[in-house]
This record gives structure tokens, C-alpha cells and sequence, in this order.
């Protein structure tokens, strides 16, 4: 059975980019058609400045919305990253597999480096090597497929290079993972500056739909969507990122196809106004069953500390065979190796 791994970092409140992106179809397609594991990647939001009560925070907030989208723990794995050491067992040895110039290469850490420098704070080692960590979090499990948007694309790929490299030198190890994306809204953009990816950690909200946002601010901030000028509706993510923005999120959110969609519009208002009625109605459920299990916070405890168990048990052989692979003494002679080596086979 094909096994699926994917992750969310709990730097900020989850958005519709996140939902759409992602998240919807982990609960929809993945965990039904694959051995699925998801996780709150708790490690990865230590990348940048943070107060620890409110990673703590988003991190309980996040799982739970997880489980609010749909994701049964009968049917796939949902865990917090800390909780399994072995993403950071991982991750040193793939550090000892990539080089600086490969993660210096990296898009998300060049921008968000400048981002963190123009506000003058200093950037986290952790940062640059981030990309080894996530990769660290996809190989442990053996995953064969990793669905994620458009963003992350580029970290899959350096997963699958280490995992290739690792293989060709110390012996095959690792399953070779390829990143799967949505059809539509692989990349869902902010709605008040259509030339950059709607982001969970940017601190301005207008642009930026929430999961938890009320209907009527989810209202207000479709209805406000920047457009481009024109007056006619048509589907261009080059010339016209604002309308293709909004034709991309109805079409995600109905079902539809962004080009076909747009023949019932003869205006923007109009547009905008069935937008923001599609989110608000998927987001409905979402919210309703995220509030019955914030009034059970026992239960998603008890999800979690399953989960735990469960990808613990599945990552440990592959992490100790990693270990083993790179040449590291096991803590615990194996008698077949042992035999061996007094023979002098394989010295
Ligand atoms: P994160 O937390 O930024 O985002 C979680 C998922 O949501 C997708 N996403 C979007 N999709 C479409 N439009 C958007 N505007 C948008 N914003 C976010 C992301 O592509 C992602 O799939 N590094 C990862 C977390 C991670 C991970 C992993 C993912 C860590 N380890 C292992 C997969 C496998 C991240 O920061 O995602």
C-alpha cells in the first residue's frame, strides 16, 4: 500500500491555503487510498523567533483542526513531530549527506532570511538547515508519496536527492518520495497582494483567510479582494493573478474548473460575492466539529499520544537501519554482525 506523509507548522493560525493547499486532501483522498501519517511539525516552527506558549498553543490548535478537516484516527496516523525523537535522529545523519550549497539554494530560506535580516533580527542556523529536517520527516516513515502545495515542492525534491545520494553510498535505505499536488489551488495567493502565496506567518490579515475566521470576516476579505483593473471576468494567472486568485477558490471550493467557471461571471462583485459564499460554507463543518472537540481536549490528547506510538513504531527500523548504513557502531551488538566482524568479514 502506498504510504503518505504530511506535515503543517505551527508558526501561525492555519489559513485556506493551508486547507485547500493540503489539508483537504489529506481527510478527502489520502488517508482513505494510502497508509497515511500527518503531523503537527512542531520542531520546524523553532525556526524562527517564537514565544514558546504560543507555538505550544497553535500546535494543540492546529492538531485539532486537523481532526476538524476530516482526518479519522481510525484510518490514518496523526501525531506531533516532538513527540517521535526520531525525525531528529534523521536529520543529523542527512545533515552528514547534504551540503551547504544545496541548502543555501533553497527559496524559502533566501526569503525568509531576508525577511527575518530587513526586520533585524538574526537568522536561526536552524533555518538553513530546516529543508533536512522536513526531508529527515518524509524518509523516516518511507513515505512513497508527499502531499503538499505548490511551496513545497522544491523540499521534496531536495528529500528525494538525499535519499537517492544516501542510497547510492551506504546502501539502499530510503523509499525515493515525489511530491503530489491538488488540481486546483495548488497555490492559493493573499487576497490583498495577488503576487504572494497567502502565508500563514505574514502578520498583516486582510489577505489572509483563516480557517477560524467568523463568516462574515471571511466575507469581508473575499469581498475586499484586490482585483485587477478590466471588467471582464477572465482566467489569467499572469495578467490578471487577482480574478485568477478568486476563480481558483471557487473553483476548489465547488468543484469546478477555474476556465469554465468564469463564463458565469459578468461581473467581479458578483464573483466575489459566490466566493466568499463557497468558503464560508466549507469552512462551516470545519468550524463546527473543531469546537466540539475543543470542549474535549482529552480526546485529542489521546489521538496524539496513539499517534505517537504508532509512528515511533513505524520510524525506529528504518532510522536504525540509516544508522547502521552510515557506519555507526549499534548500541546493542547484533550477534550475526558481531560473529562477522570477529571473523574479519567485511572489515
Ligand atoms: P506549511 O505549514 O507552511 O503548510 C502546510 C501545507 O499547506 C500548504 N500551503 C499552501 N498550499 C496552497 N496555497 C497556499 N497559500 C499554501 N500555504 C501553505 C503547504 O504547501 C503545505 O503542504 N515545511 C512544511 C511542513 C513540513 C512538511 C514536512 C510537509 C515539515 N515537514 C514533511 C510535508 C512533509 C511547511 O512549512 O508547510
Amino acid at each position: 500500500m502506498t504510504r503518505v506523509f504530511s506535515g503543517v507548522k505551527p508558526t501561525g493560525h492555519l489559513t485556506l491555503g493551508n486547507y485547500l493547499g493540503a489539508m483537504r486532501r489529506w481527510a478527502e483522498v489520502d488517508q482513505h487510498a494510502a497508509d497515511a501519517l500527518f503531523c503537527v511539525v512542531d520542531l520546524h516552527a523553532l525556526t524562527v523567533d517564537h514565544d514558546p506558549a504560543r507555538v505550544r498553543r497553535l500546535s494543540r490548535q492546529g492538531a485539532t483542526l486537523l481532526l476538524a478537516s476530516g482526518l479519522d484516527p481510525e484510518r490514518c496516523t496523526v501525531f506531533v513531530q516532538s513527540h517521535v525523537d526520531e525525525h531528529a535522529r534523521l536529520s543529523y545523519l542527512l545533515e552528514c549527506v547534504a551540503t551547504d550549497g544545496e541548502m543555501r539554494r533553497m527559496i524559502q530560506y533566501k526569503e525568509k532570511a531576508a525577511r527575518e535580516q530587513r526586520r533585524g533580527g538574526s537568522v536561526r542556523l536552524s533555518l538553513l538547515t530546516y529543508p533536512v529536517l522536513m526531508a529527515a520527516d518524509i524518509l523516516a516513515y518511507g513515505a512513497d508519496e508527499v502531499p503538499v502545495g505548490d511551496d513545497q515542492r522544491q523540499h521534496v525534491e531536495l528529500a528525494r536527492d538525499l535519499a537517492v545520494r544516501f542510497n547510492q553510498r551506504y546502501g539502499h535505505t530510503f523509499v525515493v518520495p515525489r511530491a503530489t499536488k491538488p488540481g486546483v489551488a495548488a497555490r492559493v495567493m493573499n487576497l490583498q497582494d495577488p503576487a504572494s502565496k497567502m502565508g500563514k506567518s505574514d502578520d498583516v490579515g486582510p489577505g489572509i483567510v483563516y480557517l477560524l475566521d467568523e463568516p462574515d470576516v471571511v466575507r469581508r476579505k473575499v469581498m475586499r479582494a484586490v482585483t485587477d483593473s478590466g471588467r471582464e471576468v477572465v482566467y489569467d494567472r499572469e495578467a490578471r493573478p487577482g480574478l485568477a486568485n478568486l476563480l481558483e477558490i471557487l473553483a476548489a471550493c465547488t468543484g469546478g474548473d477555474p476556465e469554465l467557471l468564469r463564463g458565469a461571471y459578468t461581473s467581479y462583485g458578483e464573483l466575489k460575492r459566490d466566493t466568499a459564499e463557497a468558503v464560508v460554507e466549507m469552512l462551516r463543518p470545519v468550524q463546527q466539529r473543531h469546537k466540539e472537540l475543543c470542549a474535549d481536549p482529552a480526546y485529542v490528547e489521546g489521538v496524539l499520544r496513539e499517534g505517537a506510538e504508532r509512528a515511533r513504531g513505524m520510524a525506529r527500523p528504518t532510522v536504525d537501519a540509516a544508522y547502521r548504513a552510515i557506519g555507526l557502531l549499534p548500541a546493542v551488538a547484533e550477534p550475526a554482525v558481531a560473529e562477522r566482524e570477529a571473523a574479519g568479514a567485511g572489515v
